[in-house]
C-alpha cells in the first residue's frame, strides 16, 4: 500500500538550526557530560513578581476562552505601556496573540499571497522563513556582512531588491542574530523604499529594550509618513523572560490588515488566557527590574566578546543589543562544528551548544562559517562555556586556516 504524500510545504520546511541539534544535546547529557545551551535564546533570568504573583489572584472557576483579540486586561496594559515608551497607539490597533510567532504568522498571512515576496536581510530570525514558507511567501534576502557589524545595505541596495511581486520588508532591531541596532538613517532608508514602493514595514522589535552602551533603539512607528503600512510584531517572551507563557502582540494602523488578522485569530480562537491575566502586571514592573536586567546581558555580553576578542580566525563586532552575536568562526561547516561540540568534545565533562548560521539565511551556501551564540546565562556559565567554545575551536579537526 503506497502511502499518501505529504505536501510540498512539508517537505521543503527546513529544521529550525536553534533546535535541529537537540537531539546530540540529549545524548550528550544522557552520557553524563554537562552541556551548556547557547542555542537557543531563553534567558535564566526570573519573570518579575509583579507578573509571576498575579497567578495567586486568579480566582476564576475555570480556563475560558477570552476574546480573540486578547483579554481586555491585557490590550489595555499594552496600551498603556506603549504609552509608557513614547509610542502611543489606540486600542483598536492592538492585537494580541500567542506569542510573537504567531504574530509573525498572522502577518504574512494578511499581506502576502502565495508566490509573493518579502524582502529579509539575512543573516535573519530563522522563523521568518518558517512563518512565510508556511502561507507560500518567499524571503528574498539581501545580505549583511560581518565586516560592517551587520548594518544595513545602502538605499540603492534595497530598492534594486524590490520587484514586481514584493509586499513587503521584514526589519528586527536590536537584531536575531547578529545584535545589531540599526540608526534613524538606517530605518529611513528602508522607511523610504516602502514609501516609494507602497510596501509594508513590517518591524519585529521584540527586543526593543535590550540595547546597550547608550544606544536606544527607533521604532518603525516613528516614522509618520508610513503610519499605515508599519506592523510591529512585539513579545513579552524576553521582555519579561516569560517564553512558555506565548504572549505577544501586533500593533498596526490600518483597519483592513486589522480586520484580516481578526478574521485568522478567530480561528484560533484565542490566545492563552492565564498568561495573558499574568501578563497584565507589564506595567508594574519596577523600572530597576529592565535596568538591571539590562545591565546584567551587558556584562555577559562583554564576558562573550572579551573572551573572543584574540581567538584567531574569530571575526565580529561587538553587538549593540539584544542578547546574541554571529561571529564568523576558522571552520569548514559550522554545523559539523555544533555536532562536533556536542558529540566528541568535552573539557572536564562540559560542552556547548550553539546554532549554526546557515540557517539564518536563505541564500543557499552561506552561513556555514558563522554561528550564533546566545549570552543567555550568568557572567560565570558564559564565561567557562567561551573556555570550552575556544578549546573546542583550536581541537576540531575541520578547523580552516
Ligand atoms: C526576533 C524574534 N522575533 C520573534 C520571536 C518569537 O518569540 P515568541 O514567539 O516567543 O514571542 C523571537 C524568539 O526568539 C525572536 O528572536
Amino acid at each position: 500500500m503506497t502511502m499518501p504524500r505529504l505536501s510540498h510545504r512539508a517537505r521543503s520546511m527546513p529544521a529550525s538550526p536553534i533546535r535541529r541539534l537537540a537531539p546530540l544535546a540529549n545524548a550528550a547529557r544522557e552520557a553524563g557530560k554537562k552541556v551548556y545551551p547557547l542555542n537557543i535564546g531563553q534567558p535564566d533570568i526570573p519573570t518579575p513578581e509583579a507578573i509571576l504573583g498575579r497567578m495567586a489572584r486568579f480566582d476564576a472557576p475555570n480556563l475560558a476562552y477570552g476574546p480573540s483579540q486578547g483579554l481586555p486586561e491585557f490590550v489595555e496594559a499594552v496600551r498603556v505601556y506603549q504609552q509608557r515608551i513614547g509610542l502611543p497607539v489606540e486600542t483598536e490597533d492592538i492585537f494580541v496573540t500567542t506569542g510573537g510567532s504567531e504574530a509573525l504568522l498572522f502577518v504574512f498571512g494578511a499581506i502576502a499571497d502565495p508566490g509573493d515576496e518579502v524582502i529579509v536581510f539575512e543573516p535573519f530570525y530563522t522563523n521568518y522563513n518558517g512563518f512565510a514558507g508556511l502561507v507560500g511567501v518567499r524571503s528574498v534576502p539581501l545580505q549583511t556582512r560581518a565586516e560592517d557589524g551587520y548594518h544595513l545595505p545602502s538605499e540603492e541596495e534595497i530598492e534594486a531588491a524590490v520587484g514586481e511581486r514584493t509586499r513587503a520588508i521584514v526589519l528586527c532591531s536590536p537584531n536575531n542574530p547578529t545584535g545589531t541596532v540599526y540608526s534613524r538613517e538606517e530605518l529611513q532608508r528602508v522607511v523610504s523604499v516602502c514609501q516609494r514602493h507602497g510596501l509594508f514595514l513590517v518591524s519585529d522589535e521584540v527586543y526593543r529594550e535590550f540595547t546597550y552602551d547608550g544606544l536606544s533603539h527607533v521604532s518603525a512607528l516613528e516614522f509618520d509618513e508610513i503610519a499605515d503600512r508599519v506592523i510591529v510584531t512585539d513579545s513579552l517572551s524576553k521582555r519579561v523572560s516569560m517564553c512558555g507563557a506565548r504572549v505577544g502582540w501586533i500593533v498596526c494602523r490600518n483597519r483592513q490588515v486589522m480586520e484580516s488578522v481578526l478574521k485568522f485569530g478567530q480561528a484560533r480562537l484565542c490566545p492563552p488566557t492565564l498568561e495573558q491575566f499574568l501578563a497584565a502586571g507589564l506595567n508594574e514592573v519596577p523600572e530597576s527590574y529592565m535596568r538591571d536586567v539590562i545591565t546584567e546581558y551587558e556584562a555577559r555580553r562583554n564576558v562573550v566578546v572579551d573572551a573572543l576578542a584574540d581567538v584567531p580566525g574569530v571575526l565580529m563586532r561587538k553587538p549593540e543589543g539584544a542578547f546574541y552575536l554571529c561571529p564568523r568562526v576558522p571552520v569548514d561547516d559550522s554545523q559539523k562544528f555544533a555536532e562536533f561540540l556536542l558529540r566528541d568534545f568535552d573539557v572536564d565533562g562540559e560542552t556547548v551548544m550553539i546554532a549554526p548560521a546557515d540557517g539564518f539565511y536563505a541564500t543557499e551556501g552561506l552561513g556555514r562559517n558563522e554561528l550564533r551564540i546566545a549570552y543567555v546565562l550568568n557572567r560565570e556559565s558564559m564565561a567557562r562555556s567561551m573556555e570550552i567554545f575556544t578549546r573546542a575551536l583550536a581541537a576540531y579537526p575541520g578547523r580552516t586556516a
